[in-house]
């Protein structure tokens, strides 16, 4: 694929480009909706990723093509980028330059040509690999040598005022900082990061994604409002941000709150704990007991932060039922993919009975694949 981006990019843009970059997707392990709430995360790169192939420009055009695209060039002026004025997948890309150019780095024009094997639309955050991709490129062609976080940021600040979509750190900062056999623990406040060594197969287990292939489209206003509803309550609370609610002052919390308040406050308390403690069973090499942390996650994310939906839970039950250690939604919900921990020889089993609980009721194929942890964005060719 990446012989072909640069093969492609010629045929595209009439040149060879100075180089390929890829950015991965990522699959969330645990520490969901906390991002925006200076909360922790633990991320995984994985191998699926998106490829582009790049060339400076000395006009300032910015000129993007993508392998999955319509077949033809989006041709932008880096003059006249503005939030809003750039529909489709191209705003991703453009949406970089834009906060590259707003943030003072100066870069100029550029033909890129995109290919990717990130699904889309299933969870796996496509659109950071996509914006990670393009901020690795626009750093190395632009000589900035800015740090992976310091893309991932740069991107991260695409996605929210370029794009409009208001996501927290968590997906560029997998996408541009993590490392091949590890998980990435970000505390989203103090961007402190560490990676956690996650060697699977020597615990005798695989990570299953199973993408559902379903995306309801309430996720779209629903994240912005879950987000709005958990910065009211750190307010209501007193707090910076829930990050900052002791364990001991959950009840109490919970007292002086509306239902619908508390519910989200708890999940998001009992989530970053649950950061903790997996974290905690990875330092002590007992992985294969992280299951039920997983499914308790799940369980949170389905009653209190009601961001699952008919097919992930199904998935979860399935999977579980048919022998999977832990299992969960993973990323921001609605509809997406669902993690599922299994011994090494469970996966295809699991998928198995995933799918066939799927038929029976009446929903179309989850594509399943094992994930290990990989490498983070960087310059491929
Ligand atoms: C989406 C967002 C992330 C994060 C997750 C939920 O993936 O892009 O910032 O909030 O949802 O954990």
């Amino acid at each position: 694929m990446i012989d072909q981006a640069a093969t492609d990019f010629e045929a595209v843009h009439g040149a060879r480009p100075s180089g390929v970059w890829a950015a991965p997707g990522r699959v969330n392990l645990i520490g969901e909706h906390t991002d925006y709430n200076d909360g922790f995360v633990l991320p995984i790169a994985l191998p699926h990723s998106v490829k582009v192939a790049a060339r400076r420009r000395e006009d300032g055009r910015v000129r993007l093509y993508s392998a999955q695209g319509d077949g033809t060039i989006t041709d932008l002026s880096l003059d006249g980028l503005t939030p809003g004025v750039v529909a489709s997948w191209a705003g991703y890309p453009a949406g970089v330059f834009w906060a590259f150019a707003e943030a003072g780095h100066p870069v100029g024009g550029a033909d890129l040509f995109f290919d990717s094997d990130v699904p889309t639309g299933a969870g796996l955050s496509s659109s950071a690999a996509l914006e990670c991709a393009t901020a690795a490129a626009l750093n190395d062609l632009y000589g900035l040598g800015l740090s992976a976080p310091e893309l991932a940021l740069l991107a991260q600040r695409a996605e929210n005022a370029f794009v409009g979509v208001p996501c927290g750190a968590m997906d560029q900062m997998a996408s541009a900082c993590c490392t091949d056999g590890a998980a990435l623990f970000l505390d989203t406040r103090t961007r402190e990061q560490r990676h956690v060594p996650l060697d699977l197969a020597a615990a005798g287990l695989r990570l299953l994604v199973i993408d559902t292939r379903v995306k309801h489209d309430l996720g779209d206003g629903a994240y912005a409002a879950l987000r709005a509803g958990c910065e009211r309550a750190a307010e209501l609370l007193g707090l910076d941000a829930l990050r900052d609610l002791p364990p001991a002052g959950l009840t109490a919390a919970q007292e002086c709150l509306p239902d619908d308040l508390a519910r989200l406050v708890r999940h998001v308390a009992t989530e970053n704990r649950r950061v903790a403690e997996t974290i905690e069973h990875l330092g002590g090499d007992r992985i294969a007991e992280l299951g039920p942390i997983l499914t308790a996650g799940h369980a949170s994310l389905r009653d209190d932060f009601r961001v699952s939906c008919a097919e992930t839970d199904l998935a979860v039950e399935a999977a579980l039922a048919a022998g999977a250690l832990g299992a969960r939604m993973t990323g921001g919900g609605f509809g997406g993919s669902v993690i599922a921990l299994v011994g090494a020889t469970e996966a295809d089993p699991v998928a198995a009975a995933v799918r066939s609980a799927f038929r029976s009721a009446g929903y179309a194929d989850p594509v399943a694949f094992t994930a290990v942890p990989s490498p983070g964005a960087r310059r491929v060719a």
